[in-house]
């Protein structure tokens, strides 16, 4: 890492993920400590958000920070036509560290240029979700005892799904098969794929959704339709429904099958997995509040 930022999971080496990994489970164990005592954390919410922001700042509560910020844009002077060069030079006047999501692809490494403390992107637009990487990761890790050669199928909206760029790229470094089950308009951008390959990683496309995938899977990744990133929405109204995992389809899958989804869900998910013990999703978020308590640190150089 050149600074504390945290813009994308590439400001991470493989040494440093695993470093905070480890930092994550002391969390868990113990997600009460007061090492943020006098500092402050701006949260910058510029689209919506319950997870993301929510954990952020109960982790910054639980270690006894402070945080300022706002959840809806419209309450900011940003509506008067301030730039966010001059907000985030404002903001970082006032906090010791920035979490900021945008819709803007790009935003955060623009906000982490101009600003005199770290930021960490908590989404950019359809690019980047890091921290929910590392939640991601640490899942995976939980679940499955380790990182190394597992088969990870990832499911709906791979063109704009930004979680599943980012995680595509942490787990480059851990050897995976990936199975990317899309339909066409929102097939995963032939960027990654090209990433995948010049990494020597295999990869295999469907458009539909097959029991047989889901029965050789370690990691069944299921992300919503990205509502809120088409221009048509006549073109949203033709994709919105396109999968649904339903209880009885993971009746043959591994025994070890985890069901992760970065959350929220619409309709990809039927009710009736949520019993499933294959079911991780809810852990899952929990995870992140332990994650954003590693991230916080790591980025103000707390040990
Ligand atoms: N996973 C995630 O980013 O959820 P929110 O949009 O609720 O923050």
């Amino acid at each position: 890492m050149k600074n504390k930022s945290l813009v994308s999971i590439t400001d991470y080496s493989k040494d440093e993920i695993l470093q905070l990994l480890k930092k994550i489970e002391t969390f868990e164990n113990n997600p009460n400590q007061r090492v943020l005592e006098g500092k402050v954390v701006a949260t910058l919410f510029f689209e919506p958000s319950t997870r993301t922001r929510l954990s952020f700042e109960t982790a910054v509560n639980r270690l006894g920070g402070r945080v300022i910020g706002f959840s809806d844009a419209s309450t900011s002077s940003s509506v008067k036509g301030e730039t966010l060069k001059d907000t985030i030079m404002m903001v970082s006047n006032y906090a010791d560290l920035i979490v900021m999501r945008h819709h803007f692809e790009g935003a955060a490494r623009f906000a982490s240029e101009v600003s005199s403390v770290p930021v960490i992107n908590a989404g950019d637009g359809s690019n980047q979700h890091p921290s929910q990487t590392m939640l991601d990761l640490y899942s995976i890790y939980k679940t499955q005892g380790t990182l190394n050669n597992l088969q990870i199928t990832m499911v709906g909206d791979l063109k704009y799904g930004r979680t599943v760029h980012s995680l595509l790229m942490a787990m480059s470094h851990f050897n995976p098969v990936f199975h990317f089950i899309a339909p066409k308009e929102l097939e995963i951008p032939h960027a990654y794929k090209t990433f995948c390959e010049s990494s020597g990683i295999e990869y295999h496309e469907y458009s539909e959704f097959l029991e047989d995938v889901i029965n050789l899977s370690d990691i069944l990744y299921m992300t919503r339709v990205q509502k809120e990133r088409f221009t048509d929405l006549m073109e949203y109204e033709k994709v919105k429904n396109v999968y649904t995992l339903r209880n009885k389809m993971l009746e043959n899958s591994k025994p070890n099958l985890r069901v992760l989804h970065p959350l929220p869900r619409v309709n990809e998910i039927s009710y009736d997995v949520d019993d499933n013990p294959k079911a991780y999703y809810f852990q899952q978020a929990k995870n992140g509040l332990y994650t954003r308590e590693a991230i916080i640190c790591t980025a103000l150089d707390i040990d």
